[in-house]
């Protein structure tokens, strides 16, 4: 049911690196991490980026939006600085560039789709597009796609429908059922702060992987496994090892 790994680096290296950057991943990598979870946006230009937020000014200095911005431009930007001077100048990457990196790096993906306001559909379609381009004729090590939105979901299912996909929720939805099987996705991808026991049982009485995020002390990730739960992100790679669910 759960053919992934079960603990996975939030945004590339958690909280000790720039989020969404190669040097986060590589971050995450020194840690031993050979799994991540990052974010995907696409630039004005329709290139997939790795960003969280849709408009600059947290780790982005300065006024604007991804989605008006080509994606040259958002290379020249520093995704870095605003963690530590050690990383000033760390670029924006390209989705496509953090593909080949983790691939050569055997590093397994999590792929949160995130589209900025009123970009649902054309971000699923495009990410969709461009990972079955980079994905054609490999067998295994698929990445997993994510996303708080259905819309970004059904569009990345018709333009891929090879790539699995998890939905997210922060709080699990009523008809979390329907929404599964319209998607026909792998998994459910939730708040550990808002998950109860008989919930994470019934999802997985229901066939469905179950992922949490973003759980960063060792207690509550022991605790939310010992509920069922098969894998979750944490930002505190420093705390919670790669293989704190062999453990
Ligand atoms: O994919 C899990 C988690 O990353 C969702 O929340 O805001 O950190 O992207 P966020
Ligand atoms: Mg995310």
């Amino acid at each position: 049911m759960w053919i992934y790994p079960r603990v996975l680096a939030h945004r590339g290296g958690g909280t000790l690196a720039p989020e969404n950057t190669l040097a986060g991943i590589r971050c995450g990598l020194a840690h031993g991490f050979r799994a991540v979870e990052f974010d995907v946006m696409l630039s004005k230009d329709s290139i997939p980026v790795l960003m969280h937020d849709p408009e600059f000014g947290r780790t982005v200095r300065g006024a604007g939006k991804v989605g008006e911005t080509t994606a040259a431009e958002l290379a020249r930007l520093d995704a870095g600085g605003w963690f530590s001077t050690v990383f000033a100048g760390e670029p924006v990457p390209t989705y496509e560039e953090v593909v080949h990196f983790c691939r050569e790096n055997g590093v397994w993906m999590n792929v949160e789709i995130k589209p900025s306001p009123g970009a649902e559909a054309a971000t699923g379609r495009v990410v969709g597009e461009v990972t079955r381009r980079l994905f054609e004729g490999v067998d295994g090590g698929l990445p997993l796609f994510s996303s708080f939105s259905f819309e970004a979901l059904e569009e990345a299912k018709s333009a891929a429908p090879g790539i699995p996909r998890g939905l997210l929720a922060d709080v699990i939805p009523p008809d979390w059922r329907e929404r599964l099987q319209a998607l026909d996705a792998v998994a459910l991808h939730t708040n550990h702060k808002h998950l109860l026991p008989e919930r994470a049982r019934a999802v997985k009485q229901a066939g469905y992987g179950l992922f949490c995020y973003t759980v960063n002390t060792p207690e509550r990730a022991r605790e939310i496994l010992d509920w069922g739960v098969d894998a979750f992100c944490t930002d505190r790679i420093d705390l919670i090892g790669p293989n704190f669910a062999a453990a």
